[in-house]
């Protein structure tokens, strides 16, 4: 066993499994929402995607690590026609596998064939009740798609998962999104209020509620949580507006690991924002050695790599910091605390942000739409006053 010491933490020494593996099968997407947690410089790494073989390789590797669940994911993964391949394997593996689609491209053939070979779980992306809202937020005409996906889903025999992510433009819909759900006979809906990556923090201005929207549309989840009790609604906070940091990921390398579409190795969605960070792909590094024993994954497990006001606190075990990208995103600095504590002095930047939510005319910005143009100008350096005003770089 190595004795190497990384940030506190000793390699070899985590006795951690990757539960949780995420496949980001593809960065390709007919959708373009405004929201997308996907990184903004995707386009890299649309052109180097995994093979079928690969992904099979990677789940019988990841297998053996331990990981149970398997998000399929992207962009959106239907557009490979490889995924009755890789949901087959993963039954014979015997993960917990589950489709996390838009609904685009989501045929009444593919479905028969998902479900022959074990796909336990689709969960589809909804955006509103209004198809204005929904065609305008995902810059596509999708609406009357997705309603069809959902029955199909339903007819199927699948539990009804439904995933909104919350935002500006649909918050005061809560109440008929709900009712919605209950229409078309959902048996769970995740009411995930937006958080700030991505695509989702370049358009931070026109897409975060104001705190009265937000407390409104969770009384209005809990009023209906109390008559419809056979509708699982899960309302998630978006942390801008909590006074202490979610605990990321559930601890970075703790219990998610995620292979993006071009084999990365990540113990967060957006952990390549990260500086000086050197990420193990499939292609070249053992799976197992990258869990457990590469820089990247030990750099910031446990608590030995704080600095204060982290280092003293006590409920440094409780949330471990916070978020690391969103750390950097902000503070300019990945061992900040994260600037959602107000223990960090950095929370002003967090602040201002929930006080711009009341400035008309920043809500009134054009949005930046997920696409491959906009991509391709963000990684060429464009659009600078929109990715450089987050950063309270020193
Ligand atoms: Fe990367 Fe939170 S998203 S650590």
């Amino acid at each position: 066993m190595s004795v190497q010491v990384n940030n506190g933490v000793s390699t070899s020494a985590t006795q951690t499994t990757p539960l949780w593996l995420l496949a980001e099968v593809t960065y390709r997407c007919p959708l373009h929402c405004a929201f997308c947690y996907n990184p903004t410089d995707y386009d890299k790494h649309t052109q180097n995607e995994l093979t079928t073989e690969q992904w099979i390789q990677t789940l019988r590797d990841a297998r053996k690590l331990g990981a149970i669940q398997l998000g399929i994911s992207g962009g959106e993964p239907l557009l490979r026609d490889d995924i009755e391949e890789i949901v087959i394997e993963a039954k014979k593996l015997g993960y917990y596998s589950n489709l996390i689609t838009s609904g685009v491209g989501l045929t009444e053939q593919r479905i028969q064939a998902f479900k022959a070979g074990g796909l336990d779980h689709i969960q589809l992306s909804m955006h509103d009740v209004t198809e204005d809202i929904n065609n305008f937020i995902t810059n596509t005409k999708t609406f009357q798609l997705k309603q069809k996906v959902a029955a199909m889903i339903k007819a199927h025999g699948y539990p009804m998962v439904l995933n909104v992510v919350i935002h500006r433009f649909n918050i005061d819909h809560m109440k008929q999104i709900l009712e919605m759900a209950e229409a078309i006979g959902a048996d769970y809906i995740e009411l995930a209020n937006n958080q700030y990556y991505g695509w989702s923090l370049v358009n931070r201005s026109q897409l975060m509620p104001t705190r009265e929207q937000l407390e409104r549309a969770e009384a209005i989840t809990n009023e209906f949580r109390a008559t419809n009790p056979h509708v699982k609604a899960l309302y998630v906070v978006p942390d801008y507006f909590n006074d202490r940091p979610k605990k990321c990921m559930n601890g970075w390398g703790e219990v998610f690991m995620i292979v993006t579409a071009n084999g990365d190795v990540l113990p967060c969605h957006s952990a390549r924002v990260l500086p000086n960070m050197q990420f193990p792909n499939v292609k070249d590094a053992d799976l197992g050695w990258t869990w457990k024993d590469s820089p990247a994954f030990n750099q910031y497990r446990g608590t030995g790599w704080m600095k204060e006001p982290c280092r003293s606190c006590e409920e440094k075990e409780k949330d471990l910091a916070g978020c690391r990208c969103q750390s950097f995103l902000l503070a300019g600095d990945a061992e900040a605390a994260d600037p959602v504590c107000t223990k960090s002095p950095h929370r002003h930047l967090v602040d201002e942000a929930i006080e711009n939510a009341k400035n008309p005319q920043l809500q009134a910005q054009p949005i930046l739409f997920r696409n491959d143009k906009n991509s391709k100008r963000l990684i060429a350096g464009e659009l600078k006053e929109l990715t450089d005003k987050f950063h309270a770089l020193p």
